[in-house]
């Protein structure tokens, strides 16, 4: 993996992210991989805050942002209550739905009936442009998606989540350190049938 030599730093109320060497876009999208093993180390603030980045430069339907909501999960007890409801609602499928990750990135978002389709769209796109960045971080991470629906579930998870009102979890990321490393992944071209109507 290229090694990232990254700035961030304020100009005005925008932040901005200069690279002076990055993997290559492509390079991104092949190394990037589900990781389901973590050392339980920390993510450091810098990595923290370049996942954060690339969450807030995700595109979201009619740039409505204030529709949608980040919550950083970080706390133990909270991270093994989200486990707990996850192992409870698919039993014995997954002891460790969280995989140890010391970190599980929430997104959620303000859905209005009929929206649904479109607010889920973005909040898959906010959490892909977070593994992306991770992935170029050499972080783990993957998206997360049925303990969030043990969330909804159970009303004193959801209440510790603190949410605006309105909000619901709708998609998440969990992070962190791993031994895996992050070769570039041949892409089967063939995976999702392809239909072009010329
Ligand atoms: C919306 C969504 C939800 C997912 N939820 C989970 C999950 O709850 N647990 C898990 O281990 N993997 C989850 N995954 C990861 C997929 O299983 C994984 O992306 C897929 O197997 C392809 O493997 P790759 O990510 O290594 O390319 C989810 C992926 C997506 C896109």
């Amino acid at each position: 993996m290229a090694a990232l030599r990254t700035q961030v730093f304020e100009r005005g109320q925008a932040m901005c992210k200069v690279k002076e060497a990055t993997m290559e876009t492509m390079g991104v999208i092949r190394s990037r991989k589900s990781v389901r093993s973590y050392t339980g180390e920390p993510v450091s603030e810098r990595e923290l805050e370049l996942v954060l980045y690339a969450a807030q430069a995700a595109p979201v339907v009619m740039a409505d942002y204030n529709k949608f909501h980040l919550t950083v999960i970080t706390n133990l007890g909270l991270l093994y209550e989200i486990e707990q409801a996850g192992r409870n609602l698919v039993r014995g499928t997954f002891s460790h739905p969280l995989y140890g990750a010391p970190m599980m990135i929430l997104v959620s978002a303000q859905i209005h009936p009929g929206r649904e389709n479109t607010m889920y769209s973005s909040a898959a796109m906010i959490v892909h442009n977070m593994a992306l960045e991770a992935t170029e971080l050499g972080l783990g991470s993957c998206c997360i998606w049925y303990p969030i629906a043990a969330i909804l579930v159970c009303p004193e998870t959801l209440d510790r989540l603190s949410l605006p009102e309105g909000f619901e979890p709708c998609c998440s990321i969990i992070l962190g350190k791993t031994e895996e490393d992050f070769p570039e992944r041949p892409v089967l071209t063939n995976r999702m049938p392809v239909h072009i109507i010329a």
